[in-house]
């Protein structure tokens, strides 16, 4: 094992000290910037200290694939008491061994991609559904706009439920919800409990849960497979609840700044319409014809590439292990870093630019280099999902409509998901 000492800001010098600060003084909108500086200044592992938190971050795409795949057993997901274990309580995504392996399995069926393609034949009037009331000639944030098609996306796709009756109550929930499992004060007094807003969701899914019990002739979906699965409602709504927030939160984010970058880059929002114009015509798109449409692919990659929801994968370690030539004792704290992996110079050429073209040529040398939805066997569930709802979404949405910057450029916000803050005011035209 490695006795080396890990990296750490003591390491920098005092102008780099200052460099990383001046990042940091507008509080934590500052932290992707001051993780590239760490990265380059101390190298694929080192440490920081974020409120209560001395975090290990790792940062190379073997690294990766050792903590995800070869050594996972030495790493856990359930980090211990945190806001965000503190709400899904017995949800997947913070469990591990035998009871994860249990409810992920459950839930394996309702996302392969053979159960999801009939489900999402009609998706494009899901869309026209949202921009019924987008008036063009307007600005509008895309932030929020993207948020209610990906919920509403959710809820039809995984429980066959129309949320949008609900939408308007419970839109501050919600939105409580995903503010207390961000980074927040309670990194430094510790965790409250979840807001009391919080109970609206909890009605919404035991509601659901309720009337599904009693439908004599339920649809095949996500919420009908776990309500076979498990007798006990708090555990449906604990497996509902997670994949509710980790369904949507994350689309909602990559749409955005989907949006955002399509915006800022008009030769590029050209040439995907031009695409979509000559391939589909007035054909809407489904699942079937995506695969015709190459410049979108490259698109979507390139903005999961510098904008990965999940910029990182929080882990505690439960066993000694190797990582880097670093030993790592039970109790550490460890960041797997997507984001900084995303944009590591040894893996990619010019890293920090949007450059969907580079996806033309050839994909990174390294499967772990790209690593948008985690690898190993707990990588991302929805991947299917989501891989074919953003392109569904955004040809749609180019088929109809052109985006033009209306305001100052978001900056990416390491909450819940990396998100574009303070939001994405766009000005609409119609085609
Ligand atoms: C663009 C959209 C999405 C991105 C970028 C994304 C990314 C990720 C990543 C990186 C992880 C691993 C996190 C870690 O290492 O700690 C993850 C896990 C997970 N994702 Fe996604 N995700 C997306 C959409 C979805 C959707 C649509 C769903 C559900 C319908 C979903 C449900 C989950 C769940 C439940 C886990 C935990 C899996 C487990 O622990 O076994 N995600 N996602």
């Amino acid at each position: 094992m490695g006795t080396a000492t890990i990296p750490s800001v003591d390491k920098l010098t005092f102008w780099q000290g200052l460099q990383v600060l001046g990042r940091l003084r507008k509080g934590l909108s500052g932290l992707p910037e001051a993780l590239l500086l760490l990265h380059r200044r101390l190298g694929d592992v080192f440490e920081v200290r974020l409120g209560r938190f001395q975090l290990v971050i790792v940062a190379h795409p073997s690294l990766l694939r050792q903590a995800l795949v070869d050594k996972r057993e030495a790493f856990a997901w359930r980090v211990g008491d945190e806001p965000i274990v503190r709400l899904l309580r017995r949800g997947f995504l913070v469990m591990d061994g035998a009871e994860h392996a249990h409810l992920r399995a459950v839930q394996e069926r309702s996302n392969r991609r053979r159960h999801l393609l009939p489900r999402l034949e009609d998706f494009h009037t899901l869309v026209d559904e949202v921009t019924r009331r987008w008036q063009p000639g307007y600005t509008l944030d895309m932030l929020v706009e993207m948020r209610k098609l990906a919920l509403q996306a959710f809820e039809e796709v995984y429980f066959s439920h129309d949320i949008r009756p609900e939408l308007p109550a419970l839109w501050e929930p919600i939105l409580a919800a995903i503010e207390y499992i961000g980074p927040g004060l309670w990194l430094l007094t510790g965790p409250a409990p979840p807001p009391p807003k919080v109970k609206a969701l909890d009605a919404h899914f035991y509601r659901l849960i309720r009337e599904r019990r009693q439908n004599p002739d339920p649809p095949d979906d996500l919420l009908t497979h776990l309500i076979q699965a498990y007798e006990d409602d708090e555990l449906v709504r604990d497996q509902m609840l997670t994949m509710f927030i980790a369904g949507h939160d994350t689309s909602t984010a990559a749409l955005a700044w989907s949006l955002h970058l399509l915006a800022e880059w008009p030769d590029h929002q050209a040439t995907l319409q031009a695409e979509i114009r000559d391939t589909l015509g007035s054909q809407p798109p489904t699942p079937a014809n995506l695969s015709t449409l190459p410049h979108l692919d490259a698109f979507v990659r390139e903005v999961l590439r510098l904008y990965p929801p999940i910029h990182a994968g929080n882990r505690r370690v439960v066993a000694p292990v190797e990582l880097g030539g670093y030993t790592l004792a039970p109790g550490k704290r460890v960041l797997l870093s997507y984001y900084l992996v995303h944009r590591h110079p040894a893996f990619w050429e010019e890293p920090d630019r949007f450059w969907p073209e580079r996806w033309q040529k050839s994909g990174p040398s390294e499967t772990f280099a790209y690593v948008p939805f985690s690898g190993g066997p707990r990588m991302c569930i929805g991947a299917p999902f989501a891989q074919i709802e953003l392109r569904l979404v955004l040809a749609r949405l180019l088929q109809r409509y052109r985006f033009r910057p209306a305001g100052r450029s978001p900056r990416p916000y390491m909450g819940a998901t990396l998100e574009p803050r303070p939001g994405v005011p766009l000005f609409i035209e119609a085609i």
